[in-house]
């Protein structure tokens, strides 16, 4: 993904700024043209000669500099970026970026770009929190900047809270990921995500742990990959910029909504964790602890994968905490899926509420690829990668 791609990464002046030349280092390697651009501020805490040891290449340092071509530099540099990384971003840089502003190298660099941005915050939590820069990084959101978002730990201020530079491999994900961008440009895919809740009364529910995480990283890798995303989800997680969002709260209400959403879709991803029976009577007002004991009659809820048909790639998700295979091929089968992931539940560090999962991939004409644990969202990439390799022309109805 890396090999022959152009990089321009920006590094501006936070003390985060000695971490961007591992990265450089390692973007290096890994076969990119890395070309530098330090603001001034940056240059108070590394040097230009750190960066042109490590990534062979000329250093941009000022607007004003002569450069040995003759373009000018920030029209040169804007057009042969495959992206343009910029790590540490602080909240002057964010800021800038926000309202176009081009003073510098950098930021005039970025408003001449075409190129994909990755903003890498790292600054005090005070400044990274203050709304002003919450807005900024909204903005960027809006116009399709993608944000690493900084990690809580003990800053360079002595205070602890959020506002770390993200681990270089959280940056270098992201890059691969929008550079791996535009496979999914034209697919339309509906994700449903979180627990259902099922209402007893107007105050209590049945639900189940499910935190809608797998299913928002299904949403989000399909939208960094150009996809259209509708994502009809449960979960009280913000929901993600760039993608059509639909709340709801009962299986009833998510069968509606997918019934709706998959009409033009291509696939439908079942992440979502439906509860399978709901009380058979709601009542109107709160239950008072006065009234006897009672027992909770329950009836089946509608199963959706079941209900929805049509031409489009189905992806169906198998939590079971035991006799996992068997149980995933079986629901592979009776669902008529094409792809059902295998999530058991009971390994330590994935599952319900983690970042990571640990799941088999297995597909209708036999292949499982069996996963070893890692981040949800690297495994939402390699079930994207499992979709794309079906023939979409050659579905037929479900
Ligand atoms: N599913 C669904 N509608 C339901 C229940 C589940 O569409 N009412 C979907 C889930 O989103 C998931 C797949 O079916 O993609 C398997 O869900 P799971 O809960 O593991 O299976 P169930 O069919 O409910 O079977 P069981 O609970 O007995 O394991």
């Amino acid at each position: 993904m890396l090999k022959d791609r152009t990089i321009v990464l920006g590094v501006t002046g936070s003390i985060a700024a000695y971490k961007a030349a591992e990265l450089a280092s390692y973007l290096t390697k890994a076969g990119a043209q890395v070309d530098v651009i330090l603001t001034d501020a940056a240059q108070k805490f590394i040097t230009p000669l750190t960066f042109r040891s490590l990534t062979h290449r000329p250093v941009a340092v000022g607007m004003w500099e002569l450069s040995e071509s003759f373009s000018s530099q920030h029209i040169s540099l804007a057009q042969a970026a495959d992206a343009v990384v910029i790590a540490p971003a602080t909240a002057d840089i964010i800021a800038k970026l926000a309202y176009g502003l081009a003073d510098d190298l950098l930021s005039t660099t970025v408003l001449a770009t075409k190129a994909p941005v990755i903003v890498v915050p790292a600054m005090n939590t005070n400044m990274y929190e203050n709304p002003v820069t919450q807005e900024n990084i909204g903005r960027l959101v809006a116009r399709g900047f993608t944000f690493v978002e900084p990690a809580t730990g003990r800053l360079a201020c002595d205070t602890v809270g959020k506002g770390r530079m993200a681990s270089q491999n959280e940056i270098v994900d992201t890059i691969g990921r929008v550079l791996g961008a535009g496979d999914m440009v034209g697919l339309r895919v509906v994700v449903t995500a979180g627990g259902t809740r099922e209402a007893i009364d107007p105050v209590r529910f049945i639900g189940n742990r499910s935190s809608g995480k797998m299913g928002y990283a299904m949403a989000e890798t399909a939208r960094d990959r150009g996809a259209g995303v509708v994502l009809v989800s449960t979960s009280t997680l913000p929901a993600p910029a760039g993608v059509e969002f639909i709340a709801v709260e009962s299986a009833a209400e998510m069968l509606e909504a997918v019934l709706e959403a998959v009409r033009d879709a291509d696939v439908l991803v079942m992440a979502a964790a439906v509860a399978d029976f709901k009380p058979k009577v709601t009542a109107k007002s709160k239950i008072k602890k006065s009234v006897p004991v009672q027992n909770l009659e329950l009836e089946r809820t509608p199963d959706i994968l079941s209900e929805v048909k049509g031409k489009f790639i189905r992806v169906g998700f198998a939590a079971e905490s035991e006799n996992l295979l068997s149980n995933a091929r079986g629901k592979l089968s009776e669902k008529k899926l094409d792809i059902v992931i295998a999530n058991d539940v009971t390994v330590e560090g994935a599952g319900f509420g983690s970042d990571n999962n640990k799941v088999t991939i297995i597909s209708r004409d036999g292949s499982e690829d069996d996963l070893p644990l890692m981040p949800k969202l690297e495994v939402a990439d390699k079930i994207w990668d499992r979709v794309l390799s079906f023939e979409f022309g050659t579905l037929v109805d479900s």
